[in-house]
């Protein structure tokens, strides 16, 4: 005999085996179980202060959760399919424990506000750890570009050489590109930090509740003013998809660069052997694994943002189930850019550059820029000087001479 649901009141017969697999999320939702404890706890604190529900109840639910939140931080807490999602395991875990009092829980309250409260808390954490990786991979960045401050390496348009720089021009390139990455989540942190509590399932809440002690007791700095809104809108976690599909982008180029330069043909860079890894076959090999699974794992979070675009598409206001397809792709952008993110740094940190070989590929023709510029300089109109040195290119190129063997005579 199956427990009877939360919801069951009017329903006859119990639910189908299939659909409760197939509707279940209590599979990949528990990642957000310690966030729905903290805003229930917010919850039954401001249903207490309202007077909505006896103050005493309001002390058991919070020792009940406090409990329960033990419980899953030691993994004693089991997990069951037929009570759906982890809103509702928790909620009939606190009934089982404290009695009556739980059921009160629920008062000026629906799941619809519940979850997207656990939702937001979870990603407002999650998007404070990825500024915070971010800006160390940044400091990393700067040491490396101090480290090569006089080192010359070769800059490639086309991936053909094309003019001298300084390694350091090099690195702090990619520390531009990820500070853009890091305010596009800071900006996006504002649309975050909103509570959504309190719009009940779609239409407000019937009971005097305190939304402004709701949003200060889970440090939220909004209150979401549509309750239509608030419990069917995504768009916070569409942003934050599109800036991991950016910031993953930019990690994706900076991979690519550390592969083709660690190769042989280029050894411009080391890569230590700690963050590289072996073939089973060919001893001399020495993989970039990471960087290449940097690069691969773009793909992913780039579907994820896809994937929520295509559920949010044509969805009527407000709340379907179909938002339950949202956590997946954001859970998995979550440890996936983190993830990435930790690898580049170690990288960068790591990364030593050949500095005669980067030198050697500086100089030749590379310097073909600057000696038209030397032309121009002297009185050459620039289009003209910059057809002398090339036909001079040209001529060395059939002699098999460099650049540096240029005279006056020949
Ligand atoms: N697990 C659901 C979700 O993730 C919670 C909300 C369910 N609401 C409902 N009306 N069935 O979206």
């Amino acid at each position: 005999m199956q427990e009877k649901k939360l919801w069951g009141g009017r329903f006859s017969e119990s639910t189908d085996a299939f659909v409760e697999e197939f509707t279940e999320s209590i599979s990949f939702d528990k990642e957000l179980a310690l966030y729905d404890i903290k805003g229930s706890i917010a919850h039954a604190k401001m249903l207490g202060k309202q007077g909505i529900i006896p103050q005493e109840d309001t002390e058991k639910i919070i020792k009940g959760l406090q409990e329960i939140e033990q419980e899953i931080k030691e993994n004693k807490f089991i997990w069951k399919k037929e009570f759906e999602d982890v809103h509702m395991n928790i909620e009939k875990a606190l009934t089982d424990k404290i009695g009556e009092a739980g059921g009160k829980l629920h008062t000026g309250r629906s799941r619809n506000d519940q979850v997207i409260t656990a939702f937001r808390l979870y990603l407002k954490e999650n998007t404070q750890d990825i500024i915070n990786l971010l800006e160390d991979l940044q400091r990393k960045l700067l040491e490396k570009a101090k480290e090569y401050i006089d080192v010359v390496m070769p800059a490639y348009t086309h991936l053909q050489r094309a003019q001298p720089i300084r390694a350091a021009h090099y690195f702090l390139a990619y520390l531009e590109m990820f500070q853009r990455d890091k305010e596009r989540f800071i900006d996006n942190l504002k649309r975050i930090d909103m509570l959504p509590l309190g719009s009940g399932a779609v239409a407000g809440v019937d009971f005097p509740i305190d939304r402004e002690y709701v949003a200060k007791e889970l440090g939220f700095s909004q209150i979401m003013r549509n309750s239509i809104d608030a419990t069917s809108s995504r768009d916070f976690a569409l942003e934050f998809l599109s800036n991991c599909a950016i910031c993953m982008a930019n990690m994706s180029r900076f991979s690519e660069d550390m592969i083709i330069y660690s190769s042989s043909e280029f050894s411009f860079v080391e890569l230590p052997d700690k963050l590289t890894t072996g073939s089973s076959i060919m001893p001399q090999k020495k993989n970039p694994d990471v960087l290449e699974l940097i690069r691969g794992k773009s793909g992913r979070v780039y579907g994820n943002l896809v994937s929520l675009l295509t559920v949010v598409k044509g969805l009527p206001l407000a709340y379907n189930r179909d938002l339950q397809e949202d956590k997946e792709p954001v859970f998995d952008s979550v440890k996936t850019i983190k993830g990435s993110i930790v690898g580049i740094t170690k990288i960068v940190e790591g990364a030593k550059l050949n500095k005669e070989k980067t030198q050697l590929a500086a100089g030749g023709f590379a310097l073909a820029t600057d000696l038209a510029n030397y032309l121009a300089e002297k009185g050459v109109p620039f289009r003209q000087a910059h057809h002398i040195v090339g036909s001079i290119v040209g001529y060395l190129v059939t002699q098999g001479r460099e650049l540096e063997s240029i005279t006056w005579e020949s």
